[in-house]
């Protein structure tokens, strides 16, 4: 009997806490969804604030960006190194922003187009050659180094480049891993990586400076620059914000090109509408026989509008955060000095106020803009995506090539989401690909 009665109390008392967890989730929620924030002090290891409404995104990222600090652990800014642009503010910030800018500016990157195009290709077709299911994710991490090393250094020495793309597979390794410095971690080989690199980029900035090269490329442009007063970055600096920029390019745009690969895999009027109007593009480069021009890159309208579509359904930045310099008050809350702050992306872009039927993949949306700051896979504000330019470039390029010139299999099996930590489909999306050829179907172009 006092047993059974043991085991009701217990019963009892787990319901009660399970009920208790759930009505404040619910409370959590209901806020959120009336007010666009929910503040629940603790539940990522430090009070935090989440904000799900564009207006409170907009103060935070914009209108009172200099009351919010952006912030990151200590253990990934010591891989990245701390001068990199993430981690600045004020004048310091708004400096290096010119510089980041001013190498991913559309006329920086409009003569990159045949190369990225060559990069695409050869990619690609190392893919069909190989003949068997790829991981789709870690193949296009790879393309996006290249492209990313292409725009930060322009021509490299294939060695240098070898050694770079070795030391930055062991950091990226290490990234996410327990950060502790005992040798033979993986945070312990990601730190020796990052200082095996840092050694490399000033090798190269050493060869740069003594042929005295004035490149449009980022390196370019962060060596060659002086200040009213004539005085220049650091090295430590210059290398910081080139490592910074390969880890901000690589799996964002890596993640990215897979979400739109599944996209256009599971919706096959998507997929036949972008293919008529890349074909059209093709045809009028006889056949791809001719390179890929920028100005067409400007007339892949329904391939932009897919693009965006894909990069409001993924949201790969599900959301950013920033840490209050002072006590703010938004709408009469108050957010106390230390507190982080969370803009939601993901919550926005999924929001059916702003998106009617958000869990429809349906790139017609925008053919009308989005209302002000409801869509921001790019973030907003100063430290908003200063390559969204160049990852959209490159996008188009891609997806130019791979609707018309190959065939793909996804495995069909792989639904859900993987996060690495960006999201990604299952299993990275295995695939397999195959050139096109005339016999293919005598509707694809032959090559
Ligand atoms: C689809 C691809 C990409 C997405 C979705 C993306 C998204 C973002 C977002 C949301 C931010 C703002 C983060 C914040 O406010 O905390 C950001 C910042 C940044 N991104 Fe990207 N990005 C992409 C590709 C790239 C590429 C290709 C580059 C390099 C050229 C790049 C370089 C940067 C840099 C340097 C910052 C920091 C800017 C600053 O702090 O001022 N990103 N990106």
């Amino acid at each position: 009997m006092a047993s059974i009665l043991l085991t009701l109390t217990t019963l009892i008392l787990l319901l009660i806490v399970i009920s208790n967890v759930f009505l404040n989730r619910l409370k959590q929620w209901r806020l959120l969804c009336k007010y666009g924030a929910k503040l629940p002090p603790g539940s990522l290891g430090c009070p935090c604030i989440m904000l799900g409404s564009p207006e409170a995104a907009k103060f935070v990222l914009m209108t009172k960006a200099s009351l919010f600090k952006p912030t990151y652990p200590k253990c990934k800014e010591r891989l990245i190194g701390s001068s990199a642009i993430f981690f600045q503010q004020g004048a310091c910030h708004a400096q290096l922003r010119k510089l980041v800018q001013a190498a991913f500016s559309l006329d920086a990157v409009k003569p990159l187009v045949p190369k990225i195009e060559s990069i695409a290709i050869s990619t690609l077709d190392s893919w069909a050659t190989y003949g068997q299911f790829i991981h789709t994710f870690h193949e296009l991490k790879k393309f996006a180094f290249d492209v990313s090393v292409l725009s930060i250094f322009g021509e490299l020495d294939s060695c240098y480049e070898k050694k770079l793309k070795e030391n930055y597979i062991i950091l990226d390794r290490g990234y996410n891993s327990f950060p502790t410095m005992i040798p033979g971690t993986c945070y312990f080989n990601s730190a020796m990586a990052r200082r095996r690199m840092g050694h490399l980029i000033r090798e190269v900035m050493k060869e740069r400076r003594e042929k005295r090269l004035a490149t449009r490329n980022l390196l370019g442009c962060l060596v060659n620059f002086k200040d009213e007063d004539g005085k220049t970055l650091t090295d430590d600096q210059i290398v910081d914000n080139i490592i910074g920029v390969l880890f901000a390019a690589q799996d964002t745009t890596a993640s990215m090109l897979t979400w739109i690969l599944k996209y256009i895999t599971d919706h096959d009027e998507v997929l036949e509408k972008i293919q008529a109007e890349q074909k059209a593009i093709c045809g009028a480069n006889e056949k791809g026989r001719q390179q890929l021009t920028w100005a067409q890159t400007r007339e892949m309208q329904f391939t932009h509008k897919v693009m965006l579509e894909s990069l409001r359904m993924a949201s790969i930045i599900s959301f950013t955060y920033r840490e209050a310099a002072e006590d703010v008050l938004y709408q009469g809350y108050l957010i106390p000095k230390g507190w982080k702050v969370l803009p939601l992306f993901r919550n926005i872009h999924h929001n059916p106020a702003y998106f009617e039927d958000p869990e429809k993949f349906d790139g017609s949306r925008f053919e009308v803009g989005a209302k002000a700051h409801t869509f921001m896979p790019f973030g907003y504000g100063p430290h908003a995506c200063p390559g969204n330019e160049f990852a959209k470039l490159i996008m188009l390029i891609f997806s130019h090539h791979l609707v018309t010139q190959f065939r793909w299999e996804v495995v069909e099996c792989e639904s859900g989401v993987e996060y690495g930590p960006f999201p990604i489909p299952r299993h990275g999306l295995p695939a397999k690909f195959w050139r096109k050829t005339s016999s293919n179907s005598s509707s694809e172009t032959s090559i």
